[in-house]
């Protein structure tokens, strides 16, 4: 936002968040970011606090706290929205607009409107679409923006005040939906949806085509040439994980029951079930490939972050694999070009080596779990030195098998002969 031109101020409870961030360094791994944060700051257009009032004088409040699954439950965790919108509403006016953008079962904004409804400003809710690791071009240059109002009108008056926000984004015709709540709520939760749905069919051709000896990737890019599927978001393999997919469709499933209409979402808990069972075949892979045993056997993790381009390790398929092979008696090393410190904070039993050429070294077996450019481009010669064993197991799909084997590696990957 600072970036875009405006002034900005940046509020959280976490003083060490803010501390970090004042002096430009940003509490995550995100390409591109470190830059925008020092250049804005330079420039005197952002500044950081715990300070709630310092907000007071600005005329749209984003939104943008975590919704995470609840301990024990499906349901996602809105208190962290709540205590936020409850900070807000001394400091609001009749001027001001509050703007939700994080993910929210749906109701949420129409509730939270009834909470700010006796300062006289106005609430929207304009879902984020942004994937990690292309953040900034997400946010700069986004695909549609979504904008939920009270009375689902293109002419309500809060929408000019977030179409002046995002006037650079607009002028490049980005599409601007204005909708009620209900519809701007669910379109995040049914386009995260969507996306894990796509993932998971993908995954599922890779069981049938573990069964019947096919190559899913073949058929993932024969499929994906009929541009009603298109093959974006087809790469069969470990499958998905982070802070969004995962939560959002069990919290879909847990509010679709409170309102009852648990039969519509019920089978995204297939969804999740086919998306869990590659995180289980990937290490009975691996097992296989070692003669049927993990006991005494040094295995290279290569990733820890849920997907290239982020040091996020939330519900991470490569540390859970990682942790299955543990307690099988594998001796596991985990490597990662950003997510170790994250990694070890949330699996401390694990071993890791920050340089790939150690973590390589003596390995029995190397299982590519996190797609790293680095990670990809692996020369099969220059492995084959370090390793005890060559046995690579590419839980990505990324990899050239030929290459591989023609090295004297034994390549195995999830859905391909
Ligand atoms: C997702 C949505 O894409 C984004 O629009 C939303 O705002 C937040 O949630 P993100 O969690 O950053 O973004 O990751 P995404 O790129 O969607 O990948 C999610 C997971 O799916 C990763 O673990 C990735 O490895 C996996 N994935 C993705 C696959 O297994 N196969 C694919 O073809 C694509």
């Amino acid at each position: 936002m600072a970036s875009l031109g405006h002034e900005v101020v940046g509020v959280d409870v976490d003083e060490a968040k803010i501390e970090a961030l004042t002096q430009g360094r940003p509490p995550f791994f995100e390409p591109g970011l470190s830059e925008l944060l020092v250049k804005a700051q330079d420039k005197g257009s952002l500044e950081f606090t715990t300070d709630v009032s310092r907000a007071a004088a600005a005329g749209v409040h984003f939104v943008c706290v975590g919704t995470p699954q609840k301990p024990g439950e499906f349901a996602a965790d809105v208190t962290y929205v709540d205590a936020a919108v409850d900070s807000l509403v001394p400091h609001l006016t009749s001027t001001s607009v509050v703007v939700g953008k994080s993910t929210v079962p749906v109701g949420t904004a129409e509730r939270l409107a009834g909470v700010i409804a006796g300062t006289g400003a106005a609430m929207m809710w304009n879902p984020e679409f942004l994937r990690e690791g292309h953040a900034v071009d997400d946010t700069l240059h986004p695909n549609r923006l979504v904008y939920g109002v009270a009375d689902g009108r293109a002419d309500n008056p809060a929408v000019a005040g977030l179409d002046e926000v995002y006037a650079s984004m607009l002028a490049e015709d980005t599409p601007r939906m204005v909708t009620d709540f209900a519809t701007a709520e669910l379109v995040k939760t049914a386009a995260n949806s969507f996306l894990a749905t796509k993932i998971s069919f993908i995954n599922a051709m890779a069981e049938l085509c573990e069964a019947s000896g096919a190559d899913v990737t073949q058929l993932a890019d024969a499929i994906g040439m009929d541009d009603r599927i298109g093959r974006k978001f087809l790469n069969a393999g470990l499958g998905f994980g982070g802070g969004c997919l995962p939560k959002d469709i069990r919290a879909f499933m847990a509010r679709a029951g409170e309102l009852g209409a648990d039969q519509a979402v019920a089978f995204l808990k297939e969804i999740d079930s086919i998306n869990m069972r590659r995180r289980v075949r990937m290490v009975d892979i691996a097992r296989d490939t070692l003669g049927g045993s993990f006991i005494g056997k040094k295995i290279t993790i290569l990733g820890a972050a849920f997907k290239p381009d982020s040091d996020d390790v939330r519900d991470s398929p490569a540390l859970a694999v990682a942790r299955l092979i543990a307690t099988q008696g594998g001796v596991v090393t985990v490597t990662d070009p950003q997510a170790i410190a994250n990694a070890s904070r949330t699996f401390p039993e694990l071993n890791y080596v920050t340089d790939t050429t150690e973590a390589l070294t003596g390995s029995d077996a190397v299982l590519l779990l996190t797609e790293w450019r680095e990670y990809r481009d692996l020369d099969p010669q220059a492995t084959a030195e370090l390793v005890s064993g060559k046995v690579l197991v590419d839980g990505r799909n990324v990899l050239t098998p030929e290459q591989w084997r023609s090295a004297g590696w034994t390549y195995r990957a999830l859905g391909r002969p």
